[in-house]
């Protein structure tokens, strides 16, 4: 009876495996997303916490659900980072910070996993959403970078979205630049004004994407460029290892070339991506230089920062959905 039992049993249990083995998982995607690192006091009005809090989620949530309904990594991250550029409360596009002269000079880059397509933009200073020009650099020239004068030129060129450069202004960053030039004074100090917005993005096809926006630092010199411009510095994405976006002082980032070296680390050390952007961020750059977010390419997802905070948000197919400053 027991040996009939087991004939009967075994075989509709290892077809039931074999089914369930067969059945097909639904797509995976992941993002990740931040609008700077070492920005905002523990301290801060709650007000002022929970205002960054929703800006953070409204963007996360149109990523996350872009994803879901099938949309690519790059059109996501574009996306996501025009929101973050729309939003005052970052340092890029409207609330980007102000140079020393009193003007706004605006970075971005855009990367495609798929191919390694890339384009940017330093410099800009009437372009409403400088993350969809870099991306039309991409798109329509056969170069990376393109800037200042150059950009503006090319903006005209391609029809976007222009603005008057007053529109880039905010009472907060005015002081912030205000606070800086007389710190100036009292001693040849740099502000460390960050505020820096980026998303990385795996699909439900397997691509990977990264986008980077930013006004650059407080006080900057005519002229000056971070690493947010600078593909392999402030934004990488390669669908063989990661996707990753930076924040924090530019020039040390483009010293250590950053956002190469995690998919370097990952590529040919054969490390995760946590430990990656971990060994990166803790063992090559100083306490207080920034952080980054990177997604990879089977959606786990690294966001360490070595200053006092980061502003982030990661959400995936799984139903994470987090958005936080500092560690909790
Ligand atoms: N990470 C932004 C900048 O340094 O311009």
């Amino acid at each position: 009876m027991l040996k009939l039992m087991l004939l009967l049993v075994i075989p509709a249990l290892l077809a039931a495996c074999a089914a369930s083995n067969k059945a097909p998982r639904p797509p995976r995607f992941a993002i990740a997303i931040h609008g700077g690192a070492g920005v905002i006091d523990r301290g801060a009005p709650e007000a002022e916490k929970e205002s960054y809090r929703q800006s953070l989620e409204r963007a996360l949530r149109h990523g996350r659900d872009r994803l879901a309904a099938g949309d690519s990594a790059l059109d996501v991250a574009e996306s996501v980072v025009r929101i973050l550029e729309d939003d005052p409360n970052f340092n890029a596009g409207k609330g980007a910070v102000f140079t020393e002269d009193g003007r706004h000079e605006l970075d971005a880059s855009i990367m495609d996993g798929r191919n390694l397509a890339c384009g940017a933009v330093a410099g800009v200073r009437t372009v409403k959403n400088p993350i969809t020009l870099a991306r039309l650099v991409m798109e329509k020239t056969s170069h990376v970078l393109l800037v200042s004068d150059g950009a503006e030129q090319f903006a005209t060129a391609v029809g976007v979205e222009r603005v008057d450069p007053t529109y880039f202004d905010t009472e907060r960053r005015r002081r912030a630049l205000d606070r800086v030039l007389e710190e100036r004074k009292r001693r040849a100090e740099q502000e460390k004004s960050r505020g820096t917005v980026g998303c990385v993005a795996l699909d439900s096809h397997g691509n990977l994407a990264a986008a980077t926006s930013t006004g650059g630092m407080t006080g900057k010199r005519y002229g000056r460029a971070g690493d947010s411009p600078i593909i392999g510095a402030g934004t990488y994405a390669d669908n063989r290892t990661c996707a990753v976006s930076c924040t924090g002082t530019g020039e040390e980032f483009i010293r250590h070339v950053v956002a190469f070296q995690v998919s370097a680390l990952m590529r040919y050390a054969g490390m995760p991506v946590e430990q990656a952007a971990r060994t990166v961020i803790f063992e090559r750059l100083q306490p207080d230089d920034g952080g980054l977010i990177a997604v990879s390419r089977t959606g786990e997802i690294a966001m360490p920062y070595n200053s006092s905070g980061m502003f982030r948000g990661a959400a995936d197919s799984s139903g994470l959905f987090k958005v936080s400053i500092w560690e909790e």
